[in-house]
């Protein structure tokens, strides 16, 4: 069994409130629907798990017709604040996007190797088009160069949960995205 640490000790600040996400939510779904008026073919392929909650969120926002899948991958080991730099595949898209137009739904883009291997990845199945849409973006960050085409939120490089993002596998339940107290770790030790 988990025994998770209360916030008090592991959120240092509320970076983005709630209110804030779900108006620039709402900003990024409108956009989208602009962009792809008139595509019939819109595939919304969510990398798992930290994506989700942007996901569910955002979907309702764009009122073009489109499909959802996902996909998991993993470049952290459990309490690894840096990406290793190797990517794992843990489960790929069910469906084939061949032909189809696909926006991928992350919820960071820290040094940018997930996403340039993902979008290396997919780019090889022949799909129409492939954008990323990321709701967070650490800019100071970044090893490997990607193109994203639609961004929520640049912030500083600190490391963030809640809102989809785990502290060591918790509180993704969190409505808004905290700051993580230097050194915190989500478990009672
Ligand atoms: P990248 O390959 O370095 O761009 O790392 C991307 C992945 O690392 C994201 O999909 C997240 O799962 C994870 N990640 C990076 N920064 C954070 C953070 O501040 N909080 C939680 N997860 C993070
Ligand atoms: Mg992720």
């Amino acid at each position: 069994m988990t025994t998770e640490q209360p916030l008090s000790e592991v959120l240092d600040q509320i970076l983005i409130d709630e209110e804030t996400l779900q108006a620039r939510i709402a900003e990024l779904g409108a956009q989208i629907s602009r962009d792809y008026a008139g595509v019939n073919n819109l595939l919304l392929a969510c990398v798992l798990k930290g994506g989700v909650v942007f996901l569910t969120d955002l979907m309702r926002h764009i009122t073009v017709p489109h499909t959802i899948d996902f996909l998991a991958v993993s470049s952290y080991g459990q309490n690894i604040r840096e990406t290793t730099g190797i990517v794992r595949i843990d489960m790929d898209l069910r469906c084939n996007i061949d032909g189809l137009n696909v926006l991928i739904v992350e919820d960071i883009i820290d040094s940018g190797t997930t996403l340039a291997y993902i979008r290396r990845m997919l780019q090889a199945r022949n799909p129409a088009s492939i954008k990323i849409c990321t709701l967070l973006s650490k800019p100071s960050r970044r090893i490997v160069n990607v193109d994203i085409d639609y961004i929520g939120f640049d912030i500083p490089n600190k490391f963030v949960f809640g809102y989809g993002l785990d502290l060591d596998e918790l509180y993704r339940n969190l409505p808004y995205i905290g700051v993580a107290r230097p050194g915190a770790s989500a478990e009672v030790s």
